[in-house]
């Protein structure tokens, strides 16, 4: 079991899609383990996307991440960080594939809607900076996980 720290950003917050992002995850049968509104800070933001420092982007980047409220979210499943990446579809939204949420929904790039972690390590520190580890629910859906 892995777990891996998605966000709605602030466009998908104001656009109302929280409940559809949700529904996404659900249906591909992962466990939600933690979720809040964060408005974030600014040094919030530059540890989340502490690797781009430095690239082109990354000033607009944390300004749009602080620009409103996002939902943080914590969620478990096998080979989730893998999966959710493959459900939030491609970065730049010109490729991102219809089925996807970003294919679906998100039209300008970097308005692509959602983060997903992209590796295990990357979740871990993710995580970390949004939650603290009681916020974190770990319960069983008792159910066969082909369901
Ligand atoms: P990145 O971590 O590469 O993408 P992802 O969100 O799919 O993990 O980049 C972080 C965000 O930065 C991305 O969601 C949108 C923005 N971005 C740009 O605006 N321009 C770019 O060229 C890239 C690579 C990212
Ligand atoms: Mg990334």
């Amino acid at each position: 079991m892995e777990r891996t720290f998605l966000m709605v950003k602030p466009d998908g917050v104001q656009r109302g899609l929280i409940g559809r992002i949700i529904s996404r995850f659900e249906d591909k049968g992962f466990n939600l383990v933690a979720g809040k509104l964060v408005q974030v800070s600014k040094e919030q933001a530059m540890r989340h996307y502490a690797e781009h420092e430095g690239k082109p982007f990354f000033d607009s980047l944390v300004s749009f991440i602080t620009s409103g409220p996002v939902f943080a979210m914590v969620w478990e499943g096998d080979d989730i960080v893998t999966l959710s990446r493959i459900v939030i579809g491609k970065t730049k939204v010109t490729e991102a594939l219809p089925g996807t949420i970003r294919g679906d929904f998100a039209a300008h790039t970097p308005f692509n809607l959602i983060h997903g972690s992209d590796g295990p390590e990357s979740a871990e520190r993710e995580i970390a900076n949004f939650f603290e580890d009681h916020e974190l629910v770990a319960y069983s859906k008792s159910i066969a996980p082909w369901i």
